[in-house]
């Protein structure tokens, strides 16, 4: 109110003939029409998302985009399951209001999730012990369970994997954690470091939050073996740590849901109360519809509840309560065994579409003479490619070809198709001839 009064003020006083006016009263009325934001600095763009924005812009027609973690079809278009369709006329055939969720979301859909990661017959499930909510997609379970850390975890410091997503450091820091990086890939064998890893987990102070991801790992596509998890969460055990696991891509590292929850459901058969974010982005392609999951393994029903009360306090200031619709499409999937069936059969189709996908972009690059070992293409698993293209090479993918990824070298095997896998192979080769 006085802000606003004293701007019409200004602005009146502004307006008036300013001869002989003091120097000091012209300065300050100089400094007051200057903009509320003239201070605001431009960002950068997106490390990921601002690469579609520079796609869009890019007028070539034979452009490829494979920068963001989307999936397309054969034809490089959005891809929209058909499970995905039936479940969302089931919805509007029921005719249901649009009164709010609860804070922690749709109830049928939250049990469906926690299932599907869990297993039905999980303990943490039968016994009542796991405290879940719904989410904004995936990176709001991170955000609220970077935020629940924060608050009671008792330490401001996460480790995560290096490289990983672009996003993560942003929302441990937003919730007021340091984000911290353990080794993780290593660019000269293009695998995991697996003792690196072990080694950096070792090091780590005792009972620190560790965050792994489940599968499909963003954006190495990297994963542990079982045998590898195994020994990890052994060193879990024996430095007290604490796993947060992001699993954005289950059921897009194999093609099969159980398979891709390995990780996660070791950890808590070995005991640990495990965090998890779910996302329904990938694996339903629902990217848009914002539908994932946070939960929490507590010891006791007791516990579990005040979890979730903790949980709701943390929600509710940031968004109140979550979306409906992509959550009803995706309780109907969950929940009846035929539509859940059809959907599976839909997910390891568009994981096999990708591992075929890295086999062409492989043949391709060897057909056109590229002496480069290109194994890692198809040793590597889930939605990314990490080519070990440098930033540079990346650059001049998008200036000279109009083939957009990302600077880390990470390329999207869901944007190759039958139809461009043979000018993106090209492309390739010729920046790193
Ligand atoms: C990606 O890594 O490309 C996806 O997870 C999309 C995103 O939000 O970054």
């Amino acid at each position: 109110m006085l802000r606003s009064a004293s701007r019409a003020f200004t602005r009146a006083a502004a307006a008036r003939p300013t001869i002989n006016m003091a120097p000091r009263m012209a300065s300050a009325i100089l400094s007051a029409n200057k903009s509320t934001w003239a201070n605001v600095p431009q960002g950068p763009p997106d490390a990921i998302l601002g690469i579609t924005e520079a796609f869009k812009k890019d007028q070539f027609p034979q452009k490829i985009n494979v920068g963001v973690g989307a999936y397309r079809d054969d034809a490089g278009q959005p891809f929209v399951l058909s499970s995905v369709l039936e479940a969302e006329k089931r919805v509007l055939d029921q005719n249901l209001n649009k009164e709010y969720a609860p804070i922690t979301g749709i109830p049928s859909f939250t049990s469906g999730a926690a299932e599907l990661a869990y297993g039905e017959f999980s303990p943490v499930i039968t016994q009542n012990r796991l405290a879940i909510t719904q989410s904004i997609s995936g990176t709001g379970a991170l955000r609220i369970g970077a935020d629940f850390v924060s608050r009671f975890f008792g330490k401001k410091k996460i480790y995560i994997p290096n490289p990983t997503w672009a996003n993560h450091k942003n929302i441990f820091r937003d919730a007021g954690m340091e984000a911290v990086s353990y080794r993780y890939y290593n660019k000269d064998t293009i695998g995991l470091d697996f003792e690196g890893l072990l080694e950096d987990l070792r090091l780590a102070e005792d009972g620190s939050a560790i965050l792994l991801h489940a599968c499909a790992h963003n954006p190495t596509g990297v994963d542990p073996t079982q045998e590898q998890w195994r020994q990890i969460a052994e060193v879990f055990q024996e430095k007290g740590h604490f796993p947060f696991f992001d699993m954005a891509y289950q059921g897009f590292a194999s093609g099969d849901i159980s398979r891709d929850a390995y990780a996660v459901r070791y950890f808590v058969d070995q005991g640990f109360q495990i965090a998890l974010c779910q996302s329904f982005a990938k694996n339903m392609g629902l990217y848009g519809e914002r539908v994932g999951a946070f939960s929490l393994v507590a010891e006791s029903p007791e516990e579990r509840a005040r979890i979730e009360s903790q949980l709701k306090i943390i929600i509710r200031p940031m968004y109140s309560n979550p979306p409906i619709h992509g959550a009803r499409i995706a309780s109907e999937i969950l929940n009846d065994a035929i539509l859940k069936a059809k959907w599976l059969q839909e997910v390891k189709d568009m994981a096999d579409r990708m591992i075929s996908m890295r086999s062409l972009l492989k043949q391709n690059l060897e057909a056109l003479g590229s002496i480069k070992n290109w194994d890692h293409v198809t040793s590597q698993i889930g939605m990314f490619c990490y080519t070990g293209l440098s930033p540079e090479q990346v650059d001049k993918l998008a200036q000279e070809y109009s083939v957009y990824g990302t600077r880390d070298g990470r390329i999207s095997i869901a944007g190759i198709t039958s139809g461009n896998v043979a000018r993106l192979a090209e492309a390739i080769h010729n920046v790193t001839k």
